[in-house]
């Protein structure tokens, strides 16, 4: 008889604990760490960095793209955050991806598309920027 309650308290402790540790504690310790998760995120500041700072290193490429047809795609559109490489200054820091899909992430034919878009096979197997200054987005001449 004993026994038998001892184990009854037990068992609505054990459920007591798991009742308040599902509906109470987890859910508090969820949304601290939302909030915490929140607040970090929130007080970064944003990694890519402007073409005018470009501009500053390279100012004939600067030129010759501000006075082109891709005056409104920025630097970092094609090579990557920059933040790391304005500060080292290397090669190995920036990302130069000469490659069809770089291109093609814009301009593929996809309908509805309010930029010049080509097919797929618009000459096809060549770099683009081997007929296309990808700074000017003009045809190389
Ligand atoms: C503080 C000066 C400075 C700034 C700002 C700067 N660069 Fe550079 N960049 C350099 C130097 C120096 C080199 C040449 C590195 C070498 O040849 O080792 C270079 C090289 C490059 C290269 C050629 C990489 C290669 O493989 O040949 C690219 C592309 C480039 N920069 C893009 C950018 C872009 C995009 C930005 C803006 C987000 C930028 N740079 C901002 C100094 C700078
Ligand atoms: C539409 C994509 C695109 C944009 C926008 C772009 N680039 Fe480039 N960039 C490339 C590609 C692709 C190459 C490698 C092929 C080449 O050099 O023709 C390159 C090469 C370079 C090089 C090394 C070769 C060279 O021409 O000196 C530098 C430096 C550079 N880019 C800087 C910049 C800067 C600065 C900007 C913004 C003012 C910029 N790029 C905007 C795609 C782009
Ligand atoms: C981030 C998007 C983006 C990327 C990546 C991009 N472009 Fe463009 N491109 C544009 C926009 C926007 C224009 C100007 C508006 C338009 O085409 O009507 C343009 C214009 C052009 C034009 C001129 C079209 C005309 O009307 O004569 C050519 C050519 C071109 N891009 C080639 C390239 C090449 C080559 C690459 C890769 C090196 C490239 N683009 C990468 C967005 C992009
Ligand atoms: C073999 C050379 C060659 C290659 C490679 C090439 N193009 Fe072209 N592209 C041309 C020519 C030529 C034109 C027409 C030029 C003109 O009208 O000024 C053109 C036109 C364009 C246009 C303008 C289309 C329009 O409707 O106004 C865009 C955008 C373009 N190309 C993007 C690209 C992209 C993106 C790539 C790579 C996937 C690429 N090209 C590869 C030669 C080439």
């Amino acid at each position: 008889m004993r026994a038998t309650l001892i184990v009854l308290i037990f068992a609505v402790a054990i459920y007591g604990i798991v009742i308040a540790y599902t509906f109470g504690y987890s859910p508090m310790v969820k949304q601290s760490s939302i909030e915490k998760w929140m607040e970090k995120e929130m007080s970064k500041k944003p990694s890519y960095v402007e073409s005018e700072v470009c501009k500053q290193c390279h100012l004939q490429t600067h030129t010759k793209w501000s006075l082109g047809n891709h005056s409104t795609v920025e630097c970092v559109n094609c090579h990557g955050t920059g933040e790391e490489h304005a500060k080292l200054r290397t090669k190995e820091s920036i990302i130069v991806e000469d490659t069809r899909d770089t291109c093609m992430l814009c301009h593929k034919k996809i309908a509805g598309r309010n930029i010049a878009t080509v097919e797929e096979n618009h000459g096809s197997g060549v770099r683009c920027s081997y007929c296309h200054d990808p700074h000017s987005a003009n045809t190389r001449s």
